[in-house]
């Protein structure tokens, strides 16, 4: 089952008097590549509704929190990301829906490719038929 593959993962963090910084170095705390950073924020909406294609990515609830519904191809699960000193490491060809932002979430993204649009299945019923032949 894909979603088994689906981890949170402890950020590392070096606290001291004046606060705490978070690093990830890619091939250390994460399996991929960092091609691409970004991030979403003054969400007033649900987000996602898409399986990535090609591409693997690390979310960071960097402020704030909200929930996260992920499939493969014969079950769910929901994540309640709101520790910012944790990453949900998604694989790709898992279908995710992002709901419930608090207001000022922040969601931090590594991911392993460059931005195509069209290497993402947009629809459940898309993402079930691709699923489905490989
Ligand atoms: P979208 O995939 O709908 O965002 P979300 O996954 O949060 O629902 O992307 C929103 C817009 O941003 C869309 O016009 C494509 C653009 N975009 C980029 O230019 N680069 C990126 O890396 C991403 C993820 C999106």
């Amino acid at each position: 089952m894909h979603l088994e593959k689906v981890k949170l993962i402890d950020i590392p963090t070096h606290a001291d008097s004046r606060g705490i910084l978070s690093s990830i170095e890619q091939n250390i705390d994460i399996s991929f590549e960092i091609k691409r950073v970004f991030y979403i924020h003054h969400i007033t909406g649900n987000r996602g509704n898409h399986a990535p294609i090609d591409t693997d990515e690390l979310l960071i609830p960097i402020s704030g929190s909200f929930s996260i519904r992920l499939y493969d191809k014969t079950s769910s699960k929901v994540f309640l990301m709101n520790d910012i000193t944790k990453g949900l490491f998604i694989p790709r060809l898992i279908f995710l829906e992002m709901f419930d932002f608090s207001e000022n979430a922040v969601c931090l993204v590594l991911a392993n490719t460059k931005y195509d649009a069209n290497k993402y299945l947009r629809t459940k019923e898309d993402f079930y038929s691709y699923v489905n032949k490989i």
